[in-house]
């Protein structure tokens, strides 16, 4: 760390004298002087001394000055802030439970997690973010201990750039999967009905399925920060990370860390993959343009033109 610290303070024998601080305006990209203690640690480099300003500047206030997702907005937000001392993330390229890449992170900074209190961070400088992200790794001793995940392989989609029925008989299969081959509603919510589910076990041949009684609504469940969670209901909930069919298909393969949410990759076929995505889009999609040509199959109390947030 030290040679780091001293490239830190290159900077300062050269031209760039004024970026030491010794001007009466610091400008945002200014190092940080090494004498600035950061969370209880000193400056290691320049990045994560930028990234610590930042940080202290626009996160602390919900994440927490140590990262521990104890800021003074936390008791009024669900979910929670991220406590970036436990090394534990959502919303990664990764295989779910590994440590996100900086791309990762990056996109969610850039595009926040709507449908939550986290906002889009667009507004900082692409700079800023990378030193944020930076600062963000020195909270927790994971990133020294592992490295992070391997991308998940996203491959080529089967039905993009086809016309319209193409589309359409991507949405069928997926809804197939949805409720017969993943039965992704023993988690999330069920969209059609028991006798329609009881004729796609028919042609599918697969064995008989039988929706919990209250499928009509997602089940709750418990997140590995011990608060309740409860799972997308795609028509109501937005989606936190990206709605475009890529976005989705990054999301259900990688799966969701610290969540039920399990990672689908070797799960199901790649194809199934893709059909799965164009159906929550579909699912999703309804919550602006109203049910569309799949027939939504609620139970009484539910309302799929609600827009949940
Ligand atoms: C108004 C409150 C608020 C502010 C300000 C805020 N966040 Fe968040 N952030 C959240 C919440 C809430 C979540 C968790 C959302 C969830 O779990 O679904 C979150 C999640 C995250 C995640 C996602 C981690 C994961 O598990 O995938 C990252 C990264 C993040 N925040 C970084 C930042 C950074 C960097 C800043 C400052 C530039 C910031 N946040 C400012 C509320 C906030
Ligand atoms: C064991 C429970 C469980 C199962 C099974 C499950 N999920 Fe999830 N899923 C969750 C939970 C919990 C969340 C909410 C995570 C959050 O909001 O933080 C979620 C979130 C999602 C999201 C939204 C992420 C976002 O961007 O907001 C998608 C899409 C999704 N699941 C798709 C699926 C699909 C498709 C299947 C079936 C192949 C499936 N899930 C099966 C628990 C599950």
């Amino acid at each position: 760390m030290r040679a780091r610290l001293l490239f830190a303070l290159a900077p300062c024998l050269g031209a760039a004298a004024w970026s030491c601080g010794v001007a009466p305006f610091v400008p945002a990209d200014a190092p940080l002087r090494p004498s600035e203690a950061l969370a209880g640690r000193g400056v290691e480099s320049q990045p994560e001394a930028r990234g610590a300003r930042v940080y202290a500047e626009y996160c602390a206030g919900c994440h927490g000055e140590k990262g521990d997702g104890q800021g003074p907005a936390a008791r009024f937000l669900d979910p929670k802030p991220r406590d970036f001392t436990s090394g534990l993330f959502k919303f990664a390229g990764v295989p779910s439970g590994q440590l996100p890449r900086d791309e990762d992170l990056m996109r969610t900074l850039l595009r926040g997690l709507p449908g939550s209190s986290m906002p889009s961070w667009a507004l900082l400088s692409e700079g800023e973010r990378r030193a944020v992200v930076a600062y963000l790794k020195t909270l927790s001793p994971a990133w020294t201990a592992q490295r992070p995940g391997a991308p998940v392989a996203v491959s080529e989609d089967p039905y993009g750039g086809r016309g319209d029925g193409e589309i359409r008989s991507a949405i069928e299969r997926g809804r197939v999967v949805y409720h017969v081959v993943a039965t992704c509603w023993q988690c999330h919510a069920a969209y059609a009905s028991q006798e329609e589910v009881d004729r796609m076990v028919a042609a599918e041949k697969s064995d008989p399925v039988t929706l919990r009684s209250n499928a009509g609504r997602p089940e709750m469940v418990t997140d590995a920060w011990d608060r309740p969670l409860q799972p997308t209901d795609f028509p109501v909930n937005r989606l936190k990370n990206g709605s475009g069919v890529g976005d989705l298909y990054l999301t259900i393969a990688s799966g969701i860390g610290g969540t039920a949410m399990p990672t689908w990759k070797d799960g199901l076929e790649e194809k199934d993959l893709w059909a799965l995505s164009y159906y929550v889009k579909s699912l999703a999609d309804r919550r602006w343009r109203g049910p569309n040509a799949i027939p939504s199959v609620r139970r009484a109390g539910a309302d799929p033109q609600r827009t949940g947030d």
